[in-house]
C-alpha cells in the first residue's frame, strides 16, 4: 500500500540516502532541512508501508510551482509512482491558486524530461554548463495560464492522469 504525507523531519535522513544514489550533485541532509524551515516549500514523500520510496519539493512561490527535486528510489522507478509524486505536487500548486510551473533539468536525464512534458511542460531555454559539473540545464515552462479555462483544463488532465494511474495507491495529504 502507498501513501502520501508531507515531509517530516524524521524522514530527512531516509531522503538523503535516497538522494546519494539518485542524483549526480544530491542535496545534503541540511538542504532538506532548510525545506522544512520554508514556508514556500511544500514538500512530500511517498511511503510503502513504513518506508520511504520517494520524494517531491516543490515550491509554490508567487503563483508559480517551481519543482526543485523529485526522486523515486531505484528499485521502484517505472511503476507510475514519478508521475504520482508530480501530479500530487501539481494538483496541490494548482488548488493554492498558481497558474504557472518552473523547473531546471539536466539535458541528459530523459526519464525526467519525457515525465515533465508528458504533464505539458515545455522547454523553454537552455543554460550551459549551469551545473557544477558543466553540464547544460533545459529550462521547462507549465502555462502561465491566463485564463480560468485554462486553468481549469489543466485540473482536468492532472485529474484523468491521476485515474489512468495504473497502480493502486491510497493517499492522504494531511
Ligand atoms: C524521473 C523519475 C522521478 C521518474 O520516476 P518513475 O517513477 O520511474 O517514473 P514513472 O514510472 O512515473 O514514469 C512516468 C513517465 O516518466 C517518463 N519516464 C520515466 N522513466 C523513463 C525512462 N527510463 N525513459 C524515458 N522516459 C521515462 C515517461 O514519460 C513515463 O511515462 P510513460 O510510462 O507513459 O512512458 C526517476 O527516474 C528518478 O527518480 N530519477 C532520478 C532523480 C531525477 O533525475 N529526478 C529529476 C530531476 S530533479
Amino acid at each position: 500500500m502507498f501513501h502520501i504525507r508531507p515531509l517530516k523531519v524524521e524522514d530527512v535522513p531516509a531522503i538523503t540516502q535516497i538522494e546519494a544514489v539518485s542524483r549526480p550533485t544530491p542535496w545534503s541532509e541540511k538542504q532538506f532541512g532548510d525545506e522544512l524551515n520554508n514556508s514556500n516549500s511544500h514538500g512530500k514523500v511517498l511511503l510503502e508501508e513504513a518506508q520511504v520510496i520517494g520524494y517531491v519539493i516543490p515550491w509554490f512561490v508567487a503563483g508559480e510551482i517551481q519543482i526543485q527535486n523529485i526522486v523515486v528510489a531505484p528499485s521502484h522507478r517505472k511503476r507510475g509512482l514519478g508521475e504520482l509524486l508530480l501530479n500530487v505536487a501539481l494538483s496541490n500548486g494548482v488548488d493554492l491558486g498558481c497558474t504557472a510551473g518552473y523547473l531546471e533539468v539536466r539535458e541528459s536525464n530523459k526519464p525526467a524530461i519525457s515525465l515533465y512534458q508528458k504533464y505539458q511542460f515545455k522547454i523553454a531555454g537552455r543554460r550551459e554548463a549551469y551545473y557544477r559539473d558543466g553540464e547544460t540545464a533545459l529550462l521547462m515552462n507549465l502555462g502561465p495560464f491566463t485564463t480560468g479555462s485554462e486553468t481549469e483544463s489543466y485540473q482536468r488532465l492532472i485529474k484523468k492522469q491521476a485515474e489512468s494511474l495504473k497502480i493502486t495507491i491510497q493517499f492522504r495529504l494531511a
